[in-house]
């Protein structure tokens, strides 16, 4: 909504001068030594509902954590107390039933939720802020998002996984050529090639599991910036929230946004691997390589060139990365030099974190429907496998199993395919005269080296592309993911 709207919408609703019964004179969480209106510019301009509704449900929770310590302090009396969680709880529910409506002439979400507790239970709600700032407040409801957000994206992370490795399994028989440079360097199993981006995502989803540790900390109780002077329990809070840990610095715990950096940077890292599949699968779909073939049902067309069929979705991934690499810089650049403790500054943290989550979220999502409709083309990899150049490396270590030091096998075998390639031919196509013409170790079976699906089978070391370690990590995955 644009600032002008708002301003009319304020006009309309008379949100920001209205009286109310309750003896306080305004809506705002503050005002008491205000004498004048604020102007509705500086209204517009400093509120924050349209980006934060999203923590509505943690607001809510968070307050009848808040809530019930107060009462069980004795702060509050044990009515008061039913009271406000009374009607915190049935605001949750109009949020949980999808029925709750961001009202976008309010400052904040704290302060819509605040104004729906005092229509509800009426001057009571004035007691809910006792021992409780929005600086603490906002680091809290934040908290309690990212936590659902961990959850959620190590969920979506799996699906992803679980659709890499079934289309692994199922092509377990198809060779590739590997490459370094771009340019063609071993023959490996397409799924080995798959299965490397299950170990990157892997990685990922431990990096958010271990941002958890360091998202689930309290920094209720730290009130505005010093603590307060009441007798609340901050450890009550923490369990009934089922935070391990409370912040040990009040100052700390209203300004610190690590967590929130760390978690964006986390998805900066998952959007790098996504941005390298999405370039793998662009590269494989093209005439050029001709590895897959691009399903009707996740391409896109051209409005001009009748004959296209465009990686899109692949293209909006890679470029993805670059935004949320954006958000972790613009974010890092927000909190850059902020004086202790809390500054409005901060309020900027939730759309990085916000759009960040949420487009991790519809990148792993659109991803694995993308895997499910990966169609490999067996004669595009033929015609890519068709050069056996990519089988010089197992030549070298033939003549290393005969008693040659590498460097000179390297020499040996360098000669003999600069040799190949004036002749125009293949490795395949040489004869055992001439192999033996580069060195006498070559003997009958080293004619048939020369072959890509043998190459990955005379592989052996552990976590090679060799068939059986490739069915080893295929079920390794299948246990650790909980796949049958
Ligand atoms: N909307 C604010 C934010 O996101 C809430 C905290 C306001 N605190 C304050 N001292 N003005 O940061």
């Amino acid at each position: 909504m644009s600032l002008v709207c708002f301003l009319l919408q304020s006009l309309v609703t008379g949100h920001w001068s209205l009286a109310t019964d309750m003896g306080i004179s305004h809506t705002k969480l503050w005002g008491g030594r205000f004498r004048k209106q604020t102007d509705p510019l500086v209204e517009g301009y400093t509120s924050s509902i349209r980006v934060d509704y999203r923590l509505a449900r943690y607001d809510v929770i968070g307050s009848i954590a808040h809530a019930k310590m107060l009462g069980r302090c004795q702060i509050i009396g044990p009515k008061d107390c039913r009271k406000l969680v009374r009607g915190l709880e049935r605001i949750l529910r109009t949020i949980e039933q999808g029925d709750w409506q961001m009202d976008p002439s309010a400052e904040d979400v704290h302060t819509q939720i605040q104004q729906q507790l005092e229509r509800r239970v009426g001057s009571v709600a004035h007691k809910l802020h006792t021992a409780r700032s929005r600086n603490d407040q906002v680091s809290l409801d934040l908290r309690l998002y990212c936590r659902d957000a961990v959850i959620q994206l190590a969920q979506v992370i799996g699906i992803l996984q679980r659709a890499l490795i079934r289309f692994a399994a199922k092509s377990q028989k198809i060779v590739i050529p590997g490459y370094t440079h771009l340019q063609r360097a071993q023959p490996v199993l397409f799924a080995h090639h798959l299965l490397a981006y299950v170990e990157m995502l892997q990685r990922d989803a431990q990096r958010l599991e271990d941002v958890q540790r360091r998202i689930q900390v309290l920094p209720l109780g730290a009130a505005a910036l010093a603590g307060t002077s009441l007798p609340i329990d901050r450890h009550y809070v923490a369990k009934l929230l089922g935070f391990p840990r409370i912040a040990a610095n009040s100052l700390d715990a209203v300004s610190d946004r690590d967590f929130a950096c760390e978690l964006i940077g986390v998805l900066a890292g998952l959007h790098v691997h996504l941005s390298r599949f999405a370039q793998d699968c662009i590269l494989w779909a093209t005439e050029e390589f001709g590895l897959i073939r691009l399903d009707d049902a996740i391409a896109t067309g051209s409005s001009l060139m009748p004959q296209k069929k465009n990686p899109d979705v692949l293209e909006l991934i890679r470029g993805q990365a670059g935004l949320i690499i954006g958000n972790l810089s613009g974010f890092l650049t927000v909190m850059k030099g902020l004086p202790l403790s809390y500054n409005r500054d901060l309020q900027w943290d939730k759309r990085f974190v916000f759009e960040s989550v949420e487009a991790s979220v519809d990148a792993l999502t659109v991803l694995e429907r993308f895997v499910c409709h990966l169609n490999v083309r067996p004669e595009g990899i033929a015609h890519l496998l068709e050069s056996d150049f990519i089988c010089a490396t197992d030549l070298a270590e033939y003549l290393v199993e005969r008693g040659l030091a590498f460097r000179q096998a390297h020499e040996v075998v360098g000669r003999l395919v600069a040799f190949t390639e004036t002749q125009g031919k293949r490795l395949k196509d040489l004869s055992l005269a001439q192999l033996r013409r580069f060195s006498k170790r070559f003997d009958e079976p080293a004619l048939r080296l020369a072959d890509p699906y043998r190459s990955v089978e005379r592989k052996r070391s552990f976590g090679s592309t060799h068939p059986a370690q490739v069915r080893r990590a295929l079920r390794q995955w299948r246990l650790r993911l909980g796949m049958r």
